[in-house]
């Protein structure tokens, strides 16, 4: 790759799952939700909505029912993405999108010097209804993941993840 290339703010994000005491500012906030909104989608269509959760007692009702997302109990925020179906392609085209708006967010928050972890919520549907109800969801919107949000508190390894077997030319088997 070339040297001039810098592509570190995409390979030195890491889940993050400790944060300091301290509260995001809105304009953070804002900035994670832009880059959330700036993902593809199928045609276009955009197919999301965002939560975004700063109150505890509502934190700890989705540590309940989520059993991997004990570290929301430190973060300052969370955003709920959430799915629109009256709003998508069809054929489940919502789930790819708000995926991709996921992976921004994720990118945005570690770019601005945030830490971020994505909390997946579908394919599971006992989770899915549980934050359905959770969070007052009308019938056509599905949550579709959480995004916790907090300034760092750890610091973390990168380990080398280019599997250059993983690549094949042209088909399958040419190498
Ligand atoms: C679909 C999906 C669901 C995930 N769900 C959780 C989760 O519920 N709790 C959690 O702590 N991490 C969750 N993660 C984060 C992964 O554990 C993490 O991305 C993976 O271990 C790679 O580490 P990295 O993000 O630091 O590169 C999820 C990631 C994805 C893409």
């Amino acid at each position: 790759m070339a040297d001039n290339i810098n592509i570190d703010w995409i390979l030195k994000r890491r889940s993050i799952r400790k944060y300091k005491n301290k509260r995001i500012s809105d304009e953070e906030i804002e900035t994670v939700l832009k880059a959330a909104m700036y993902a593809p989608s199928a045609v276009n269509r955009q197919p999301w909505h965002y939560i975004v959760i700063d109150d505890k007692s509502i934190f700890n009702k989705f540590m309940e029912i989520h059993p991997h997302s004990t570290f929301l109990k430190d973060a300052s925020h969370a955003i709920l993405i959430c799915g629109d179906e009256k709003l998508h392609h069809g054929d489940g085209y919502w789930i790819v999108d708000c995926a991709a708006a996921t992976e921004n967010m994720l990118l945005a928050a570690h770019h601005i010097g945030l830490g971020a972890c994505w909390i997946g919520i579908h394919p599971r549907e006992d989770r899915k209804k549980l934050i359905k109800e959770l969070f007052q969801l009308p019938a056509h919107v599905h949550a579709f993941a959480m995004v916790s949000l907090g300034y760092p508190a750890t610091t973390y390894d990168l380990p080398e993840r280019f599997k250059p077997e993983r690549i094949h030319k042209n088909t399958w088997s040419k190498k």
